[in-house]
Protein backbone atom coordinates (compact mmCIF):
# COMPACT_ATOMS: atom_id res chain seq x y z
CA UNK A 1 0.00 0.00 0.00
CA UNK A 2 2.86 2.37 0.53
CA UNK A 3 4.53 1.29 -1.70
CA UNK A 4 1.65 1.92 -4.23
CA UNK A 5 1.13 5.39 -3.19
CA UNK A 6 4.93 6.33 -3.33
CA UNK A 7 4.96 4.43 -7.06
CA UNK A 8 1.76 7.05 -8.04
CA UNK A 9 3.15 9.92 -6.22
CA UNK A 10 6.55 9.58 -8.61
CA UNK A 11 4.52 8.89 -11.33
CA UNK A 12 2.88 12.12 -11.34
CA UNK A 13 5.85 14.32 -10.61
CA UNK A 14 7.86 12.46 -13.40
CA UNK A 15 5.17 13.06 -15.79
CA UNK A 16 4.94 16.99 -14.63
CA UNK A 17 8.48 17.45 -14.95
CA UNK A 18 8.75 15.45 -18.35
CA UNK A 19 5.97 17.27 -20.19
CA UNK A 20 7.28 17.63 -23.58
CA UNK A 21 10.81 17.03 -23.11
CA UNK A 22 11.15 12.86 -23.80
CA UNK A 23 14.64 12.53 -22.02
CA UNK A 24 15.53 9.17 -20.53
CA UNK A 25 12.89 9.52 -17.90
CA UNK A 26 9.67 8.05 -19.70
CA UNK A 27 7.23 8.55 -22.38
CA UNK A 28 4.16 8.95 -20.82
CA UNK A 29 1.39 11.05 -22.53
CA UNK A 30 4.11 11.18 -25.64
CA UNK A 31 2.05 8.35 -27.53
CA UNK A 32 -0.82 7.79 -30.07
CA UNK A 33 -0.90 3.77 -30.34
CA UNK A 34 -0.89 4.87 -34.21
CA UNK A 35 0.42 1.18 -35.10
CA UNK A 36 -1.14 -1.80 -34.87
CA UNK A 37 1.18 -4.42 -33.09
CA UNK A 38 3.43 -6.67 -35.26
CA UNK A 39 2.71 -10.12 -34.72
CA UNK A 40 6.39 -11.78 -35.50
CA UNK A 41 5.59 -14.52 -38.37
CA UNK A 42 5.37 -18.51 -36.55
CA UNK A 43 8.17 -20.28 -38.82
CA UNK A 44 6.74 -23.90 -37.52
CA UNK A 45 8.13 -26.45 -40.85
CA UNK A 46 7.06 -29.23 -41.15
CA UNK A 47 9.23 -32.44 -40.42
CA UNK A 48 10.97 -33.95 -43.60
CA UNK A 49 10.92 -37.29 -44.65
CA UNK A 50 13.47 -38.06 -41.92
CA UNK A 51 11.11 -36.48 -39.64
CA UNK A 52 14.13 -33.51 -38.81
CA UNK A 53 12.64 -30.34 -38.80
CA UNK A 54 14.60 -27.60 -40.57
CA UNK A 55 14.74 -23.97 -40.17
CA UNK A 56 16.08 -21.78 -42.33
CA UNK A 57 17.54 -18.59 -40.38
CA UNK A 58 18.90 -16.00 -42.52
CA UNK A 59 20.79 -13.30 -40.44
CA UNK A 60 20.77 -9.90 -42.51
CA UNK A 61 21.51 -6.07 -42.50
CA UNK A 62 17.76 -4.03 -43.28
CA UNK A 63 15.99 -0.95 -42.95
CA UNK A 64 12.52 -0.29 -41.23
CA UNK A 65 10.71 2.75 -40.28
CA UNK A 66 9.79 2.71 -36.28
CA UNK A 67 9.49 6.39 -36.48
CA UNK A 68 7.23 8.30 -38.75
CA UNK A 69 8.75 9.05 -42.05
CA UNK A 70 12.70 8.15 -40.81
CA UNK A 71 14.25 5.23 -41.91
CA UNK A 72 16.31 3.63 -39.32
CA UNK A 73 19.18 0.61 -40.24
CA UNK A 74 18.84 -2.39 -38.54
CA UNK A 75 19.75 -6.17 -38.43
CA UNK A 76 17.20 -8.99 -38.81
CA UNK A 77 16.52 -12.81 -39.34
CA UNK A 78 14.47 -13.31 -42.33
CA UNK A 79 13.96 -9.94 -42.39
CA UNK A 80 13.95 -6.27 -41.15
CA UNK A 81 14.21 -6.24 -37.66
CA UNK A 82 13.71 -9.26 -34.96
CA UNK A 83 12.95 -12.68 -36.64
CA UNK A 84 10.03 -15.26 -36.80
CA UNK A 85 8.56 -17.28 -33.89
CA UNK A 86 10.04 -20.90 -34.11
CA UNK A 87 7.84 -23.52 -33.01
CA UNK A 88 8.68 -27.12 -31.89
CA UNK A 89 7.23 -29.71 -29.84
CA UNK A 90 9.06 -32.33 -26.95
CA UNK A 91 10.47 -35.08 -28.99
CA UNK A 92 11.14 -33.02 -32.52
CA UNK A 93 14.14 -33.17 -33.92
CA UNK A 94 15.19 -29.29 -35.13
CA UNK A 95 18.05 -28.49 -37.12
CA UNK A 96 19.12 -25.14 -38.00
CA UNK A 97 20.60 -23.34 -40.73
CA UNK A 98 22.01 -20.03 -39.18
CA UNK A 99 23.74 -18.39 -42.31
CA UNK A 100 25.71 -15.01 -41.41
CA UNK A 101 24.93 -11.89 -43.82
CA UNK A 102 25.62 -9.17 -41.35
CA UNK A 103 28.95 -8.59 -42.34
CA UNK A 104 30.83 -9.17 -39.14
CA UNK A 105 31.36 -12.43 -37.03
CA UNK A 106 28.35 -13.55 -34.18
CA UNK A 107 26.80 -16.66 -33.08
CA UNK A 108 23.06 -17.59 -32.50
CA UNK A 109 22.19 -18.68 -29.13
CA UNK A 110 19.17 -20.55 -27.78
CA UNK A 111 18.43 -18.58 -24.55
CA UNK A 112 16.73 -21.81 -22.78
CA UNK A 113 16.85 -24.61 -24.62
CA UNK A 114 18.27 -27.73 -23.25
CA UNK A 115 21.09 -28.93 -25.50
CA UNK A 116 24.73 -29.94 -26.31
CA UNK A 117 27.00 -27.06 -25.39
CA UNK A 118 28.26 -27.19 -29.28
CA UNK A 119 24.58 -26.44 -30.37
CA UNK A 120 24.21 -23.43 -27.75
CA UNK A 121 25.36 -20.92 -29.94
CA UNK A 122 27.71 -19.33 -27.32
CA UNK A 123 30.41 -17.16 -27.74
CA UNK A 124 32.58 -20.06 -28.65
CA UNK A 125 30.62 -20.48 -31.98
CA UNK A 126 31.26 -18.52 -34.19
CA UNK A 127 30.05 -17.85 -37.30
CA UNK A 128 31.81 -15.72 -39.71
CA UNK A 129 30.55 -13.45 -42.60
CA UNK A 130 29.09 -15.51 -44.99
CA UNK A 131 29.09 -18.95 -43.11
CA UNK A 132 26.75 -20.87 -41.74
CA UNK A 133 26.20 -22.51 -39.10
CA UNK A 134 24.01 -26.14 -38.41
CA UNK A 135 23.61 -27.14 -34.97
CA UNK A 136 21.21 -29.85 -34.59
CA UNK A 137 19.45 -31.21 -31.62
CA UNK A 138 15.95 -33.38 -30.26
CA UNK A 139 14.18 -30.76 -27.91
CA UNK A 140 13.37 -32.51 -24.44
CA UNK A 141 12.23 -29.80 -21.95
CA UNK A 142 8.87 -28.88 -20.69
CA UNK A 143 6.55 -26.63 -22.39
CA UNK A 144 8.02 -22.87 -22.30
CA UNK A 145 8.66 -19.64 -24.47
CA UNK A 146 12.52 -19.61 -25.16
CA UNK A 147 14.37 -17.26 -27.39
CA UNK A 148 17.65 -16.71 -29.48
CA UNK A 149 19.90 -13.77 -30.20
CA UNK A 150 23.56 -13.63 -30.70
CA UNK A 151 26.27 -14.19 -28.14
CA UNK A 152 29.63 -13.41 -29.80
CA UNK A 153 31.76 -12.44 -27.02
CA UNK A 154 32.35 -8.28 -26.51
CA UNK A 155 29.72 -7.34 -29.23
CA UNK A 156 26.84 -9.28 -27.79
CA UNK A 157 25.06 -5.61 -27.09
CA UNK A 158 25.05 -4.27 -30.57
CA UNK A 159 23.83 -7.49 -32.37
CA UNK A 160 21.10 -7.55 -29.92
CA UNK A 161 20.30 -3.83 -29.97
CA UNK A 162 20.38 -3.24 -33.75
CA UNK A 163 17.81 -6.40 -33.87
CA UNK A 164 18.86 -10.13 -33.62
CA UNK A 165 16.38 -11.61 -31.57
CA UNK A 166 13.12 -13.89 -31.78
CA UNK A 167 10.84 -16.22 -29.98
CA UNK A 168 11.42 -19.66 -29.92
CA UNK A 169 7.97 -22.03 -28.74
CA UNK A 170 8.34 -25.28 -27.01
CA UNK A 171 4.64 -27.16 -26.57
CA UNK A 172 4.61 -30.40 -25.06
CA UNK A 173 1.71 -32.96 -24.59
CA UNK A 174 0.45 -31.65 -20.70
CA UNK A 175 -2.83 -30.41 -21.68
CA UNK A 176 -3.77 -27.20 -19.83
CA UNK A 177 -6.58 -24.84 -20.29
CA UNK A 178 -4.97 -21.54 -21.40
CA UNK A 179 -5.19 -19.62 -24.46
CA UNK A 180 -3.27 -20.76 -27.14
CA UNK A 181 -3.88 -19.30 -30.44
CA UNK A 182 -0.75 -17.40 -31.42
CA UNK A 183 -1.46 -14.27 -32.86
CA UNK A 184 -5.25 -14.09 -31.73
CA UNK A 185 -5.43 -14.91 -28.03
CA UNK A 186 -1.56 -15.93 -27.47
CA UNK A 187 0.72 -12.67 -28.48
CA UNK A 188 4.56 -12.30 -27.87
CA UNK A 189 5.48 -9.07 -26.58
CA UNK A 190 8.65 -8.50 -27.34
CA UNK A 191 9.93 -5.60 -25.20
CA UNK A 192 12.76 -3.21 -25.83
CA UNK A 193 14.08 0.20 -25.39
CA UNK A 194 15.71 2.18 -27.94
CA UNK A 195 17.79 5.10 -28.30
CA UNK A 196 17.00 7.56 -32.18
CA UNK A 197 19.74 9.98 -33.46
CA UNK A 198 17.94 13.05 -35.09
CA UNK A 199 18.05 11.40 -38.29
CA UNK A 200 16.38 8.08 -37.38
CA UNK A 201 19.35 5.88 -36.78
CA UNK A 202 20.12 3.81 -33.57
CA UNK A 203 21.96 5.09 -31.26
CA UNK A 204 24.56 3.05 -30.03
CA UNK A 205 26.21 4.57 -27.14
CA UNK A 206 26.59 2.57 -25.06
CA UNK A 207 28.63 4.53 -22.04
CA UNK A 208 27.47 4.40 -18.02
CA UNK A 209 26.83 1.90 -15.69
CA UNK A 210 24.65 -0.09 -17.71
CA UNK A 211 24.64 0.93 -21.37
CA UNK A 212 22.02 2.06 -23.63
CA UNK A 213 19.00 3.19 -21.08
CA UNK A 214 17.00 3.93 -24.32
CA UNK A 215 13.63 6.60 -23.99
CA UNK A 216 11.64 4.78 -26.52
CA UNK A 217 10.09 1.77 -26.37
CA UNK A 218 9.48 -0.79 -29.46
CA UNK A 219 6.99 -4.24 -29.20
CA UNK A 220 7.85 -6.58 -31.80
CA UNK A 221 9.70 -3.98 -33.35
CA UNK A 222 6.46 -1.81 -33.16
CA UNK A 223 6.80 1.94 -32.23
CA UNK A 224 3.73 3.70 -30.83
CA UNK A 225 1.54 0.14 -31.02
CA UNK A 226 -1.94 -1.15 -30.11
CA UNK A 227 -3.32 -4.59 -29.85
CA UNK A 228 -7.07 -5.28 -31.06
CA UNK A 229 -8.12 -8.09 -28.38
CA UNK A 230 -11.00 -10.39 -29.68
CA UNK A 231 -11.22 -13.15 -26.62
CA UNK A 232 -11.78 -12.50 -23.08
CA UNK A 233 -8.48 -13.91 -21.90
CA UNK A 234 -5.30 -13.19 -23.60
CA UNK A 235 -1.90 -14.83 -22.87
CA UNK A 236 1.16 -12.83 -23.49
CA UNK A 237 4.38 -14.27 -23.57
CA UNK A 238 6.52 -11.42 -22.39
CA UNK A 239 10.20 -11.27 -23.39
CA UNK A 240 12.16 -8.34 -22.22
CA UNK A 241 14.48 -8.42 -24.87
CA UNK A 242 16.68 -5.19 -23.61
CA UNK A 243 20.47 -4.10 -23.50
CA UNK A 244 19.83 -3.16 -19.86
CA UNK A 245 15.99 -1.83 -18.59
CA UNK A 246 14.07 -3.27 -16.28
CA UNK A 247 10.73 -3.00 -16.51
CA UNK A 248 7.66 -2.92 -13.78
CA UNK A 249 4.72 -4.29 -16.13
CA UNK A 250 1.54 -3.52 -14.92
CA UNK A 251 -1.84 -1.85 -16.32
CA UNK A 252 -2.85 2.07 -15.81
CA UNK A 253 -5.92 0.84 -13.93
CA UNK A 254 -4.06 -1.17 -11.99
CA UNK A 255 -6.23 -4.63 -12.78
CA UNK A 256 -5.34 -7.56 -11.42
CA UNK A 257 -3.34 -9.87 -14.11
CA UNK A 258 -2.09 -13.39 -14.16
CA UNK A 259 1.60 -15.02 -14.21
CA UNK A 260 0.81 -18.72 -15.29
CA UNK A 261 4.69 -19.32 -16.56
CA UNK A 262 8.02 -17.87 -16.47
CA UNK A 263 11.29 -18.33 -18.10
CA UNK A 264 11.72 -22.64 -17.98
CA UNK A 265 7.94 -22.92 -17.98
CA UNK A 266 4.19 -23.24 -16.64
CA UNK A 267 4.34 -22.52 -12.79
CA UNK A 268 2.18 -24.91 -10.52
CA UNK A 269 -1.03 -22.31 -10.05
CA UNK A 270 -1.65 -19.08 -11.62
CA UNK A 271 -0.35 -16.18 -9.65
CA UNK A 272 -1.90 -12.69 -9.12
CA UNK A 273 -0.12 -9.77 -9.36
CA UNK A 274 -0.78 -6.46 -10.05
CA UNK A 275 3.16 -5.45 -11.29
CA UNK A 276 5.45 -7.49 -12.85
CA UNK A 277 9.09 -6.52 -12.98
CA UNK A 278 11.16 -8.10 -15.56
CA UNK A 279 14.54 -8.21 -16.10
CA UNK A 280 16.70 -8.00 -19.56
CA UNK A 281 16.45 -12.23 -20.53
CA UNK A 282 13.71 -12.97 -18.29
CA UNK A 283 10.42 -14.25 -19.78
CA UNK A 284 6.71 -14.41 -18.17
CA UNK A 285 3.83 -15.67 -19.51
CA UNK A 286 0.50 -13.99 -18.28
CA UNK A 287 -3.17 -13.84 -18.65
CA UNK A 288 -4.80 -10.64 -18.24
CA UNK A 289 -8.87 -10.32 -18.76
CA UNK A 290 -10.85 -8.12 -20.50
CA UNK A 291 -14.45 -6.46 -20.90
CA UNK A 292 -15.90 -6.23 -24.29
CA UNK A 293 -15.29 -2.50 -25.73
CA UNK A 294 -12.59 -1.30 -23.02
CA UNK A 295 -9.40 0.04 -23.61
CA UNK A 296 -6.22 -0.43 -20.91
CA UNK A 297 -2.68 0.63 -21.14
CA UNK A 298 0.06 -1.57 -20.34
CA UNK A 299 2.55 0.14 -19.04
CA UNK A 300 6.34 0.57 -17.02
CA UNK A 301 6.06 1.82 -14.03
CA UNK A 302 9.18 3.77 -12.32
CA UNK A 303 11.31 1.72 -9.92
CA UNK A 304 13.88 2.84 -7.46
CA UNK A 305 16.99 1.26 -9.25
CA UNK A 306 18.98 3.56 -11.75
CA UNK A 307 18.07 0.61 -14.33
CA UNK A 308 14.47 1.09 -14.11
CA UNK A 309 13.82 5.06 -13.58
CA UNK A 310 11.24 6.07 -15.85
CA UNK A 311 7.43 6.02 -16.77
CA UNK A 312 6.28 3.78 -20.09
CA UNK A 313 3.65 3.97 -22.34
CA UNK A 314 3.99 0.29 -23.81
CA UNK A 315 0.76 -0.52 -25.80
CA UNK A 316 -2.75 0.17 -25.64
CA UNK A 317 -5.08 -2.68 -25.62
CA UNK A 318 -8.48 -2.11 -27.91
CA UNK A 319 -11.48 -4.31 -26.76
CA UNK A 320 -13.82 -5.25 -29.44
CA UNK A 321 -17.27 -4.50 -29.02
CA UNK A 322 -18.16 -8.40 -28.52
CA UNK A 323 -15.35 -10.56 -27.62
CA UNK A 324 -15.24 -14.24 -27.98
CA UNK A 325 -15.75 -16.21 -24.43
CA UNK A 326 -12.11 -17.65 -23.19
CA UNK A 327 -12.04 -20.81 -21.04
CA UNK A 328 -11.80 -19.97 -16.94
CA UNK A 329 -8.22 -19.63 -15.88
CA UNK A 330 -7.11 -23.10 -14.95
CA UNK A 331 -6.70 -23.64 -10.84
CA UNK A 332 -3.57 -25.77 -11.05
CA UNK A 333 -1.32 -25.60 -14.22
CA UNK A 334 1.39 -28.27 -13.59
CA UNK A 335 2.26 -30.65 -11.04
CA UNK A 336 5.93 -28.77 -9.75
CA UNK A 337 7.61 -30.59 -7.43
CA UNK A 338 9.42 -28.74 -4.41
CA UNK A 339 12.81 -27.30 -5.41
CA UNK A 340 15.59 -30.30 -5.30
CA UNK A 341 18.36 -28.66 -2.73
CA UNK A 342 21.44 -30.20 -3.76
CA UNK A 343 24.36 -30.51 -1.68
CA UNK A 344 27.15 -28.87 -3.26
CA UNK A 345 26.85 -24.49 -2.49
CA UNK A 346 28.98 -22.52 -5.06
CA UNK A 347 28.77 -18.65 -4.68
CA UNK A 348 28.89 -16.30 -7.24
CA UNK A 349 29.79 -12.50 -6.06
CA UNK A 350 28.74 -10.16 -8.31
CA UNK A 351 31.01 -7.06 -8.46
CA UNK A 352 30.96 -4.13 -11.20
CA UNK A 353 31.45 -5.89 -14.33
CA UNK A 354 33.14 -9.09 -12.74
CA UNK A 355 32.06 -12.42 -11.07
CA UNK A 356 34.16 -13.88 -8.30
CA UNK A 357 36.83 -11.00 -8.96
CA UNK A 358 37.41 -12.35 -12.26
CA UNK A 359 36.35 -11.29 -15.54
CA UNK A 360 35.51 -13.72 -18.24
CA UNK A 361 37.89 -15.99 -20.14
CA UNK A 362 37.18 -17.81 -23.47
CA UNK A 363 40.19 -20.23 -22.08
CA UNK A 364 39.44 -20.68 -18.81
CA UNK A 365 37.27 -23.22 -17.40
CA UNK A 366 35.44 -21.78 -14.26
CA UNK A 367 33.30 -24.58 -12.94
CA UNK A 368 33.27 -28.25 -13.68
CA UNK A 369 29.96 -29.84 -13.25
CA UNK A 370 28.98 -33.41 -13.06
CA UNK A 371 25.81 -34.30 -15.43
CA UNK A 372 22.49 -33.68 -13.99
CA UNK A 373 23.78 -32.26 -10.38
CA UNK A 374 21.15 -30.19 -8.71
CA UNK A 375 23.22 -27.72 -6.27
CA UNK A 376 22.85 -24.71 -4.73
CA UNK A 377 24.52 -21.44 -6.37
CA UNK A 378 24.38 -18.70 -4.80
CA UNK A 379 24.34 -14.99 -6.59
CA UNK A 380 25.59 -12.88 -3.68
CA UNK A 381 25.47 -9.03 -5.36
CA UNK A 382 28.06 -6.73 -3.59
CA UNK A 383 27.12 -4.17 -5.96
CA UNK A 384 24.48 -2.06 -8.38
CA UNK A 385 21.74 -4.28 -10.11
CA UNK A 386 22.73 -7.03 -12.39
CA UNK A 387 20.91 -10.26 -12.87
CA UNK A 388 22.22 -13.75 -13.51
CA UNK A 389 21.19 -16.30 -16.23
CA UNK A 390 22.82 -20.53 -16.62
CA UNK A 391 22.82 -21.90 -19.86
CA UNK A 392 21.68 -24.91 -19.99
CA UNK A 393 20.09 -24.96 -16.72
CA UNK A 394 16.68 -24.36 -15.31
CA UNK A 395 16.49 -23.49 -11.68
CA UNK A 396 14.25 -22.32 -8.89
CA UNK A 397 14.77 -19.45 -6.60
CA UNK A 398 15.02 -20.51 -2.96
CA UNK A 399 15.12 -17.31 -1.16
CA UNK A 400 16.45 -13.57 -1.36
CA UNK A 401 18.06 -12.41 1.37
CA UNK A 402 16.42 -15.32 3.51
CA UNK A 403 12.72 -14.68 2.27
CA UNK A 404 11.18 -16.94 0.05
CA UNK A 405 10.44 -15.12 -3.19
CA UNK A 406 6.87 -14.31 -4.14
CA UNK A 407 4.68 -16.75 -5.90
CA UNK A 408 5.34 -16.04 -9.49
CA UNK A 409 9.13 -16.48 -8.77
CA UNK A 410 8.88 -19.91 -7.51
CA UNK A 411 8.79 -21.70 -10.67
CA UNK A 412 11.01 -22.81 -13.20
CA UNK A 413 13.96 -20.14 -14.35
CA UNK A 414 16.99 -19.54 -16.12
CA UNK A 415 17.35 -16.10 -15.77
CA UNK A 416 16.76 -14.24 -12.55
CA UNK A 417 17.36 -10.53 -11.36
CA UNK A 418 19.32 -9.40 -8.71
CA UNK A 419 19.02 -5.96 -6.96
CA UNK A 420 21.93 -4.10 -5.79
CA UNK A 421 23.71 -5.82 -2.45
CA UNK A 422 21.29 -8.66 -2.26
CA UNK A 423 22.09 -12.52 -1.89
CA UNK A 424 19.99 -14.29 -4.09
CA UNK A 425 19.90 -18.75 -3.09
CA UNK A 426 18.87 -20.54 -6.39
CA UNK A 427 18.26 -24.72 -6.22
CA UNK A 428 19.89 -25.49 -9.67
CA UNK A 429 18.98 -28.28 -11.95
CA UNK A 430 22.21 -29.11 -14.61
CA UNK A 431 22.14 -30.68 -17.59
CA UNK A 432 23.09 -34.32 -19.13
CA UNK A 433 25.15 -33.30 -22.16
CA UNK A 434 28.31 -34.33 -21.15
CA UNK A 435 31.43 -32.49 -23.29
CA UNK A 436 34.88 -31.68 -20.78
CA UNK A 437 36.45 -29.78 -23.66
CA UNK A 438 33.55 -27.08 -24.57
CA UNK A 439 31.60 -24.81 -22.10
CA UNK A 440 28.09 -23.31 -21.44
CA UNK A 441 28.39 -19.45 -19.73
CA UNK A 442 26.49 -18.28 -16.77
CA UNK A 443 26.63 -14.13 -16.51
CA UNK A 444 24.85 -11.27 -15.83
CA UNK A 445 21.90 -10.72 -18.58
CA UNK A 446 22.77 -6.64 -18.84
CA UNK A 447 24.36 -7.07 -22.10
CA UNK A 448 27.01 -3.77 -21.67
CA UNK A 449 27.98 -6.14 -18.27
CA UNK A 450 28.67 -9.52 -20.13
CA UNK A 451 30.68 -7.73 -22.98
CA UNK A 452 32.65 -6.52 -20.64
CA UNK A 453 33.04 -10.00 -18.88
CA UNK A 454 30.98 -10.49 -16.29
CA UNK A 455 30.76 -13.83 -17.22
CA UNK A 456 31.81 -17.45 -16.64
CA UNK A 457 32.01 -20.69 -18.38
CA UNK A 458 31.35 -24.10 -16.91
CA UNK A 459 31.65 -27.80 -18.49
CA UNK A 460 29.15 -30.66 -17.61
CA UNK A 461 31.51 -34.08 -17.14
CA UNK A 462 30.72 -37.56 -16.41
CA UNK A 463 30.11 -37.64 -12.66
CA UNK A 464 33.60 -38.47 -10.85
CA UNK A 465 35.43 -37.04 -13.33
CA UNK A 466 35.38 -33.50 -12.02
CA UNK A 467 38.85 -33.28 -10.92
CA UNK A 468 40.63 -34.57 -13.94
CA UNK A 469 38.74 -32.38 -16.26
CA UNK A 470 41.21 -29.50 -17.69
CA UNK A 471 40.42 -26.28 -16.57
CA UNK A 472 41.75 -24.71 -19.44
CA UNK A 473 40.46 -24.62 -23.42
CA UNK A 474 43.53 -24.77 -25.99
CA UNK A 475 41.39 -23.77 -28.72
CA UNK A 476 40.33 -21.19 -27.57
CA UNK A 477 41.20 -17.54 -27.90
CA UNK A 478 41.64 -17.51 -31.74
CA UNK A 479 37.75 -17.69 -32.59
CU1 LIG B 1 20.41 -14.86 -23.37
CU2 LIG B 1 24.04 -16.30 -22.45
O1 LIG B 1 22.21 -15.54 -22.95
CU1 LIG C 1 21.29 -18.30 -22.56
CU1 LIG D 1 25.35 -6.79 -14.47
Amino acid sequence: MRRRNFLALTGLFAGLALTGCGGADGNTGTLGFRNALRIPPLLDPAAGADGVRRFDLRLRQGRSEFLPGKSTPTWGVNGDYLGPTLRARRGDRVAMAVTNEVGEPTTLHWHGMRLPARMDGGPHQTIQPGGTWSPEWTVDQPAATTWYHPHPHGTTSQHVYRGLAGLFLLDDDHEVALPKTYGTDDIPLVIQDKKFTEDGRLDEDFGGTYGLLGDQLLVNGTYDPHFQVTTTRVRFRVLNGSNAHVYHLGFADNRVFHVVASDAGLLARPAPVDRLRISPGERFEIVVGFAPGEQVLLKGFSGDEEIDRGDYDILRLVAAAQLAPSAELPQVLTPLAPPAVGATVRRFRLGGTNINGREMDMARIDEVIPAGAHEVWEVDNITFAHNFHIHDAVFRVLDVDGEEPPEHLRGPKDTVFSPGKTLTRLAVEFGNHVDPAMPYMYHCHILRHEDRGMMGQFVIVEPGTENSTPRELHSAGHH
